[in-house]
């Protein structure tokens, strides 16, 4: 899914931190500080392609660097998250956003080399789907990646779960850029071949610098694998993983390479272990030729700075993870030394990718690629008809055994809100009152960029009563009963308490809290009410504050005389 949660608290605090990461450097800046090397901060020309947002940093941001030789930006587990839903806010990450700082670096005048670690697409989808748009999501972001100018990226699980060889055949066999490297994938070049490398060569234009790009699945990630490539004899990461990196290595130095990176499909380190001989520690301090490793997160917060690692023989190796679902960038700068034995000092800022700094000016919509492609992905969403070949499950109710007769389920449907209010008319018009009532057009009003998102399985999930689920929600023609948040969002399918509303099986199963201990019900409410609003798409919900905003209780002294007791 592509929304975007906000970190807690604690991401407000470590916003905007740079910092040196040795001390020659801190005093070497410092010293420079005032003097005529500031202009370089200033972008000496603009680029080929216009820059399509605004071209300056926030303050906050890059304050003392001098310009670097070369930037990495670097990125990873986007995990599907293309942008930000805009259910909540404030809303961060997203591809525009990343656009929109890569066209502020380049409109510095910074050459950049743009890796991502991978597990660019969804393992899971949002409440609970099938992971039916992994794919299309994946082809996406490969192609917004391209519009960045990214190099390399990695495999991680992700891919692995919706199919590499059918994900890699639709991009990476088309495309020759950006590209997706992994050294230890055996017998890349003959079974996968020209969709993967096991390195790749990048010379950007205004540096003096060659940077040669790999990956590698860790041990851990592939045994974590297993399950997703049985069956797929062919798909084989080796375990044993020094001999590919050896031989990567040695084809880099042939080229000249100067700065390796290595993009670790793996964690940073190993809890519990001593001496890290696994993991991006473990291979940082076997392998010091690779001054940047880029390893895995735990969390979808960046820490504020890398893990620096010192080898035996002075040099030092940065780990950088880089949080997930895209709400962050690392930024690397990378200054030469012109010194043998320590060729490069390094700079690093993490970047949150925040609302409004990083969108994009209304004045510059229009044209901007990264707005064109999403317009293309959900424009495709509708013309394929995503919503209407989606898969349905059950839902609880439709696999209980009906009452009178306990051997087989009775075929309970949507019925829809409007069928609840000739007896409910209190809980109807309170939420007719209530947002839930209007969450369908929202989509169709509010949500503009891109439009079409009542076209979006994964936006209308949350928005309508019963999408993928048997006889509900499949689109505005087919069930316009369906629209919206109704009352069998939350209390299921109630066609069978409509035909015979006095049936009390039927009442009590469409209000399973009302019998909970008093210490359990509000508990199993918040649970339903975060099937939707979850931290995801709701960043403050507060189960206490908001249930009194929808509460619904039927008046106790009128509710016997008013209420038809029975519908026939
Ligand atoms: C023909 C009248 C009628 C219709 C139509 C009807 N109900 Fe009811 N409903 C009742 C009666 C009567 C009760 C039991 C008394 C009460 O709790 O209000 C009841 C009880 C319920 C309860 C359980 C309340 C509790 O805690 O016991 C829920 C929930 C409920 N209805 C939801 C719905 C929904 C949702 C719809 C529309 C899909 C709907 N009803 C349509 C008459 C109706
Ligand atoms: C099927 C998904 C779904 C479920 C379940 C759900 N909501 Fe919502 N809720 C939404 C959506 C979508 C909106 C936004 C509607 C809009 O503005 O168009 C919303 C908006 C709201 C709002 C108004 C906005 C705000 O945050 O103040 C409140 C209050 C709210 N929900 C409370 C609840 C409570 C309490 C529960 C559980 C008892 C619940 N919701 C369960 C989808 C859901
Ligand atoms: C997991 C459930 C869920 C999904 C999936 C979901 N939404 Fe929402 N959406 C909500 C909830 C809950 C709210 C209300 C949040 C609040 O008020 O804090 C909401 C509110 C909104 C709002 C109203 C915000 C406002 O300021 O009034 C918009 C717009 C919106 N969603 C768009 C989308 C789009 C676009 C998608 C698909 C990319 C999407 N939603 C997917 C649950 C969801
Ligand atoms: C966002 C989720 C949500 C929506 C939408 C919703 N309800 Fe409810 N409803 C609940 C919950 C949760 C309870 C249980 C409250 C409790 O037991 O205190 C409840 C309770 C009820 C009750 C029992 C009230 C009582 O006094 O015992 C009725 C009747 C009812 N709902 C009908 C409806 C009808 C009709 C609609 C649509 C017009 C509707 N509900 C929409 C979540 C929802």
């Amino acid at each position: 899914m592509d929304e975007i949660r906000t970190p807690g608290p604690s991401a407000a605090r470590g916003r905007g931190t740079t910092f040196r990461l040795a001390a020659v450097a801190l005093v070497l800046f410092s010293a420079l500080a005032g003097t005529g090397l500031a202009r370089l901060l200033r972008a000496p020309e603009a680029d080929t392609k216009p820059a399509v947002a605004a071209a300056k940093f926030p303050g906050r941001l890059f304050k003392d660097w001098k310009k670097p030789d070369l930037v990495i930006v670097v990125t990873g587990q986007q995990k599907g998250y293309l942008l930000p839903c805009g259910c909540s806010h404030p809303q961060v990450g997203g591809l525009e956003r990343r656009y929109n700082l890569l066209q502020m670096i380049k409109a510095q005048g910074w050459p950049y080399v743009a890796v991502d670690l991978g597990d660019i697409t969804q393992r899971i989808a949002p409440a609970g789907l099938p992971n039916e748009q992994g794919k299309i999501k994946y082809l996406y972001s490969m192609r917004a990646l391209k519009e960045m100018g990214y190099s390399s990226i990695g495999i991680g699980e992700n891919e692995v779960n919706l199919g590499l060889r059918d994900l890699l055949a639709e991009y990476s066999l088309n495309e020759p850029v950006p590209r997706v490297v992994v050294t230890n994938l055996f017998n890349a070049d003959k079974l996968f071949p020209t969709m993967t490398e096991p390195w790749n060569l990048s010379a950007p234009a205004g540096a003096s610098l060659k940077v040669g790009v790999t990956s590698i699945v860790s041990p851990t990630v592939i045994e974590r694998m297993k399950l997703l490539t049985q069956g797929d004899d062919k798909l084989v990461f080796e375990k044993k993983t020094t001999a590919a990196i050896d031989r990567t290595l040695k084809e880099m130095a042939a080229k000249k390479v100067d700065l390796p990176i290595m993009l670790y499909q793996g964690l940073v380190s190993r809890n519990g272990m001593k001496e890290p001989h696994t993991e991006a520690m473990g291979l940082a301090k076997h392998y010091p030729q690779f001054p940047i490793v880029v390893a895995l997160s735990e969390e979808d917060e960046a820490p504020s700075r890398p893990v620096s690692m010192k080898s035996k023989t002075g040099s030092e190796s940065l780990i950088i993870s880089i949080g997930r679902k895209g709400k962050f960038i690392g930024v690397v700068g990378v200054y030469k030394t012109g010194k043998a034995d320590k060729p490069f000092e390094f700079a690093y800022e993490r970047v949150e990718l925040t609302d409004p700094e990083f969108l994009t000016p209304k004045a510059k919509e229009k044209g901007h690629p990264i707005i064109e492609l999403m317009e293309s992905y959900t424009r495709e969403l509708k013309e394929k008809e995503y919503l209407e070949k989606h898969g349905k499950v059950r839902h609880a109710l439709q696999v209980m055994p009906e009452v009178k007769n306990l051997k087989r389920p009775v075929e309970v449907t949507y019925v829809g809100s409007d069928k609840c209010k000739r007896c409910h008319e209190d809980a109807y018009d309170k939420w007719k009152q209530t947002p839930h009532s209007h969450a369908y057009m929202t989509l169709e009003k509010k949500a503009e960029r891109p439009a079409n998102r009542q076209y979006d399985p994964e936006c209308i999930v949350c928005h309508t009563v019963g999408f993928g689920i048997v006889s509900g929600f499949v689109n505005e023609k087919t069930t316009p009963k369906l629209k919206d948040v109704g009352c069998e969002s939350c209390h299921g399918p109630a066609s069978a308490h409509v035909a015979n509303s006095t049936d009390i099986q039927w009442q009590m199963r469409l209000n399973p809290w009302r019998f909970l201990p008093a210490n359990k019900r509000a508990d199993a409410m918040d649970q339903m009410c975060q099937k939707c609003h979850d931290i995801d798409n709701d960043v403050h919900w507060n189960f206490q504050k908001k249930w009194p905003l929808i509460a619904h209780p039927t008046p106790k002294a009128a509710g016997d005389e008013d209420k038809p007791k029975e519908d026939k």
